[in-house]
């Protein structure tokens, strides 16, 4: 039997009977509902998507409630224990695990596309010399799109898979290459000998002799990757769903999701965490500024997210983590403070009310710190580590029959028609411009 929903429409009496798939109505149904035939039909308001799906997608499921991650059906803690994040990014782009010569020649493509042209090198010094690296990120991405003119034929799947390569081979470099212009130092180029996240760390931190990161920060780094690699329909992930829709290429659909993740409520939050906890300085100022939260002053960064209503999986997994790497580094100051600020947080009615957990940023950023990544890198990490999500989500787009040009509809609360005001009749404003 077909599940289905009736409607009465108490305007004009009409029943509809509209039907239910997958636990949802289609928005488009609800158009049949109309007072007049010219009517354009009855719409759902959803301001910021709240209980709107706006894809059907096979790429990661959460349920919010009882704190499950998948990508691809494989739980984000058996992942994270017992794969790499190129193997993630295989997984997520292609929908299986590879088999040992797949993921041979997927690390041989994303290892020999490491390299930028020089002249995106070139443009990157033309950035301030305290530019944030993540407002580079974004400005080279995009610019990233002129040099490979290529990308623009998204319908041909050689030409896409080029570019899955190049991207995520490349965003690492220049993520390292924005960190060592921000400090004056000259850049690394990659090294095709270490692995992913080693030839990151190389690029970041080389002097005159390579740079062999602890196998332990290694790890934790390739971890982290894996943790952000995917988070099915974010910000971000909209944001690049939404600019492939109009059928860009993929270097300008990275770089305005980047864009959307570079903001404090999203990608940005791991760098507002770190800022708060400097701020509050130390253990007993906690509760004074709990009571600050609570009186609305300003969010408790790195807690709440809109679809966990129960604790992250991705934090469980990254508390962990910080444990191995403060065994290395030392114990990060910071911690102290931010594990009062949860023990209170989740005592306290406020956050209990709200089911307000610690989400994946609360303790990640503790963990960049303690590896020597200044703050300003924190959401640069992020995105290079969504750049396999953002591609996963923009492929599996690209293949929908049902997806069009994403183009919301709005409800009009502006003035009806009235006649031009000649200036001579306009008077004194009343309003100040921008109110
Ligand atoms: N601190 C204090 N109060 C909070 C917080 C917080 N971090 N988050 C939500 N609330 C409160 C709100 O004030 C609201 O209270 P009210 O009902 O009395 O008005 C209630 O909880 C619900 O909040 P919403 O804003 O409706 O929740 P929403 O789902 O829209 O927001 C978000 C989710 C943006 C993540 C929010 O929790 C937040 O701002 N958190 C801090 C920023 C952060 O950590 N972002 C990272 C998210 S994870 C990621 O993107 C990787």
């Amino acid at each position: 039997m077909q599940e289905s929903l009736t409607i009465i429409d108490n305007r004009t009496g009409k029943q509809y009977e509209l039907p239910i798939e997958y636990g949802a109505i289609r928005a488009n149904d609800l158009r049949k509902i109309k007072l007049t035939d010219d009517d354009f039909g009855l719409l759902s308001y959803d301001p910021a998507f709240m209980s709107t799906a706006s894809c059907k997608s096979r790429v990661t499921f959460i349920d919010g409630d009882k704190g499950i991650l998948r990508y691809r059906g494989y739980p984000i803690e058996q992942l994270a224990e017992r794969s790499t994040f190129l193997e993630v990014a295989y997984l997520l782009l292609y929908g299986e695990l590879p088999s040992q010569s797949e993921l041979d020649q997927w690390v041989h493509q994303i290892t020999y596309h490491t390299f930028i042209h020089e002249n995106i090198k070139k443009l990157m010094d033309g950035f301030h010399h305290d530019a944030h690296p993540m407002g580079m990120f974004v400005g080279t991405i995009g610019a990233m799109s002129t040099f490979y003119p290529d990308a623009k034929r998204i319908f041909d799947p050689d030409v896409r898979q080029k570019q899955i390569y190049r991207l995520i081979a490349k965003v690492p470099t220049v993520a390292a290459f924005a960190y060592r212009h921000s400090t004056g130092k000259p850049y690394v180029y990659p090294d095709n000998d270490l692995s992913y996240t080693a030839n990151f760390l190389n690029m970041m931190a080389k002097m005159t002799d390579r740079y062999k990161p602890h196998p332990v920060l290694e790890h934790a780094l390739d971890v982290l990757f894996i943790l952000h690699a995917d988070h099915e329909q974010n910000c971000s992930t909209n944001a690049m769903r939404g600019i492939g829709s109009s059928h860009a290429d993929p270097y300008s659909c990275v770089a305005g999701a980047a864009s959307a993740l570079y903001g404090p409520l999203h990608g940005g939050a791991n760098e507002a965490v770190l800022r708060m906890l400097l701020e509050i300085g130390s253990k007993d100022h906690v509760p004074e500024y709990i009571r600050r939260v609570k009186e609305g002053e300003f969010r408790l960064m790195g807690f709440g997210h809109r679809v966990y209503k129960n604790y992250d999986p991705r934090a469980t997994i990254v508390k962990e983590v910080a444990d191995q790497v403060f065994e290395v580094t030392g114990r990060n100051p910071l911690l102290d403070i931010a594990l009062e600020l949860e023990r209170i947080a989740l005592e306290d009615e406020y956050f209990v009310k709200r089911k307000l957990y610690p989400n994946v940023d609360f303790y990640s950023g503790l963990i960049y710190q303690a590896m020597g990544f200044p703050l300003d890198m924190f959401t640069v990490l992020f995105a290079i580590a969504r750049t396999s999500g953002w591609l996963a989500q923009w492929n599996e787009l690209l293949h929908d029959q049902e997806q069009k040009i994403a183009r919301p509809q709005q409800l009009y609360l502006g003035e009806g028609e009235r006649d031009y005001i000649p200036m001579s009749r306009r008077g004194t404003p009343v309003t100040v411009f921008g109110q």
